[in-house]
């Protein structure tokens, strides 16, 4: 299986991805906003790329039904209900809802990524669930680091690698690694045994610390918390496939 990881969402060919998976990594916060959002029950979570676009889809929805989340600049956008901390996506809040959500890079690199075969949404919290889902099929696929404004992000690189490492070590002699997965890997070797450490020295990590929102950073950094994978169909993200096939693995392994 080949695998091939873009590390900012401007590396990543469009149509290359099409006959791939492709999982899309925003450790802070998207991605584990995301996946936190439907493991605690919200019906959907629909990726907008502007703040404008998710406006209009909440009008179109009806305010009673959806809610509207994210950010720009770290802080929630003025009218919305919810910003993008993972804590904010409790199942109180959201629990039935649909989510219109927007942010300044992870909602991109999820545009960016729309054409491929399969696309999932990955963070720390879902790791394992993530790795079962690639492994039980096939299929070559591809990573997408969201990133920092078209540029490198270390903790998205850093998730990256994780998940590359346990993918290829599941499969054993069948897999071959881009230079960038290797790059991944070896990133995650050197940092991945200290992630709240890591995080705190990357860029976004100090940003998010300096706003105020620090205590994010120890929710993004633990692994496996929320075992769910959030799956694009039809633009829209939701648990439902990837839950069935997960199940089916597991039964399968454990036969
Ligand atoms: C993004 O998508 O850019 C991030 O999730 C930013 C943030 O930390 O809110």
């Amino acid at each position: 299986m080949r695998i091939d990881c873009y590390l900012t969402p401007n590396d990543v060919d469009d149509l290359a991805l099409r006959e791939r998976t492709a999982v899309v990594i925003d450790v802070l916060r998207a991605s584990t906003s995301i996946v936190t959002a439907l493991g605690n029950g919200a019906k959907e979570v629909i990726p907008a790329t502007t703040v404008e676009s998710a406006t209009k889809i909440s009008a179109n929805l009806g305010g009673d039904v959806a809610l509207l989340a994210g950010e720009r600049n770290g802080r929630m956008v003025p009218g919305f209900d919810l910003g993008n901390s993972p804590s904010e996506f409790t199942g109180g809040k959201i629990h039935g809802r649909s989510i219109i959500f927007t942010s300044t890079n992870g909602s991109q690199a999820i545009a960016k990524a729309r054409y491929a075969q399969e696309l999932a949404v990955c963070a720390f919290i879902n790791m394992s669930a993530v790795v079962q889902l690639i492994v039980g099929r096939p299929r070559p696929f591809a990573v997408v680091c969201s990133g920092k404004e078209g540029g490198f992000s270390l903790e998205d690189t850093v998730c990256a690698g994780m998940l590359i490492s346990r993918v290829a070590e599941s499969l054993g002699d069948d897999v071959s690694l881009s230079d960038a997965a290797v790059a991944a890997v070896t990133l995650h070797k050197a940092l991945g045994r200290g992630l709240l450490k890591m995080m705190k020295n990357s860029e976004h990590g100090r940003f998010l610390e300096e706003i105020g929102f620090g205590d994010d950073l120890k929710l993004c950094a633990q692994i496996d918390t929320v075992p769910v994978v959030p799956l694009l169909d039809a633009g829209v993200l939701r648990l439902k496939r990837a839950e069935a096939r997960i199940e089916l693995v597991t039964q399968s392994m454990n036969r």
